[in-house]
């Protein structure tokens, strides 16, 4: 039965479908960071590690044009087929050796991505392509909160078994070292070695999430990946099928006998995010 959850899966669909973007008012808090040592146009940003694109639009609000660039090719088909704005592209390309001149760049952000990086040669190659004033902003989010707004009493015991889940049995042994080092530590690790270094730990994302949408989140994680490669679909799917039965254990109470149907099951999902900005000397 667990193999179900795998009949139509695409790996970078359900990235597509499930993963968060970047919440505004983070970008904005990047964009006056540029602006205060920044006076010209804001010509070009990047954005490293793009995925399918959640970060790289939000950018794009700002920008006469945006790239956005990612190692997996189907990472970046997917994109570039979703992708309806005229002022964005992406490429396929390694964020240590950038395809881009030297100073053209205003911005560069790397939203849940820079944990993956060679960080020495991404700085240093950061430092070739953007312009005096520029500014790196690196971004991300790791465990959710789900509310449940119909008893807001439950929150504390969804939690629990939630990081219970993502943290310990089956899972927990499946998070690789680069997660370990930088995203358990929320980026405490790193340090962006230019002008006016400075980290910020006030943003959060807040989204609607329904019950399928938790287990599709699930799915795009990492360490969900490791496990189902090591263990096979079997496994994957009866780890989905613990987070599943145990939180309809938790809300119970809370629905209707024909309440079924966990699109339709919605909670409020909130992620904290940690934010490091530095920029290139003036
Ligand atoms: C967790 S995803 C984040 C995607 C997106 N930024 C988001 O916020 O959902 C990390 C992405 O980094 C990409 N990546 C990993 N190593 C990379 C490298 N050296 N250069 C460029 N992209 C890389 C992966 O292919 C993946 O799409």
């Amino acid at each position: 039965m667990a193999n179900r959850y795998f009949e139509n899966e695409n790996h970078t669909k359900l990235y597509q479908k499930y993963r968060m973007t970047a919440p505004k008012a983070l970008v904005q808090r990047v964009i006056n960071y540029l602006k205060e040592k920044y006076s010209g146009e804001l010509e070009l940003a990047v954005d490293i590690g793009c995925g399918s694109g959640q970060n790289t639009y939000i950018v794009a609000d700002y920008f006469k044009k945006v790239i956005g660039i990612d190692v997996s090719p189907n990472q970046i088909a997917n994109a570039v087929k979703a992708n309806e704005r005229t002022n964005v592209e992406f490429q396929l390309g390694a964020a240590e050796k950038l395809n881009l001149p030297d100073g053209s760049v205003q911005l560069i952000t790397a939203m849940a991505a820079v944990h993956w990086l060679d960080l020495p040669k991404f700085f240093e190659e950061g430092l070739r392509v953007l312009s005096p004033g520029g500014v790196m902003a690196v971004y991300s989010y790791f465990i959710s909160f789900y509310e449940w707004p119909r008893d807001p009493t439950k929150n504390e015991a969804i939690k629990k078994f939630y990081e219970e889940i993502i943290l310990e049995g089956e899972l927990g042994q499946f998070w690789s070292e680069p997660i370990r080092k930088h995203i358990f530590t929320k980026y405490k690790n790193i340090s962006i070695p230019y002008d006016d270094f400075t980290r910020d730990d006030t943003f959060r994302n807040e989204r609607h999430m329904s019950l399928t949408g938790m287990l599709g989140e699930m799915q795009t994680f990492s360490g969900f990946q490791s496990l189902r490669e090591a263990k096979g679909d079997e496994a994957a799917g009866d780890l989905l099928d613990r987070l599943k039965n145990g939180i309809l254990e938790i809300i119970k109470d809370d629905l209707s006998p024909e309440e079924s149907n966990l699109d339709e099951i919605y909670f409020e999902e909130k992620s904290p995010l940690f934010l490091l900005l530095a920029r290139k000397p003036v």
